[in-house]
């Protein structure tokens, strides 16, 4: 449950908030940017929600953290593999106005949100995170 929880919530939702949050600023006023508000919002809550969770479930049984250890490496590599396939590495006609962030920015805050928020985040918690990001190609290689 807790490979899930930081795959999804702090992994996915988390880069879906910078992502969104982003589209979301440089859509013009108007219908469209209030849909990409809620949804927003509620990318927000899922993300906090793990956040939370796993701090509490980790600092209950600290057991827990060597086999999330050898989890978080699987995890970023396939992170990084599914989102770097659904952001274009250029710009999109009609991108801002209809909430699609240049790809080239997009990929560029994805690798800001991993660096600076999710991998912070659960080394934080004990994690070994940091190693697992610079090392996540291991992950790849024995499959
Ligand atoms: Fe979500």
């Amino acid at each position: 449950m807790l490979r899930n929880l930081i795959h999804i919530s702090c992994m996915s939702e988390t880069v879906a908030v910078a992502l969104i949050g982003a589209e979301r600023l440089e859509m013009p006023e108007g219908p469209l940017r209030e849909l990409l508000t809620q949804i927003y919002a509620d990318e927000c809550g899922h993300a906090n929600f793990g956040w939370r969770l796993v701090g509490e479930l980790i600092a209950q049984d600290p057991s827990v953290i060597p086999g999330l250890n050898d989890y978080l490496l699987l995890a970023f590599a396939h992170l990084e593999q599914h989102e770097l396939a659904h952001l274009p590495e250029g710009a999109r006609a009609n991108g801002p106005e209809l909430g699609l962030c240049d790809g080239r920015d997009a990929r560029a805050l994805f690798y800001a949100a991993v660096q600076d928020v999710i991998v912070p985040g659960l080394d934080s918690h004990g994690l070994s995170a940091s190693w697992a990001w610079e090392n996540r190609a291991l992950a790849l290689e024995n499959q």
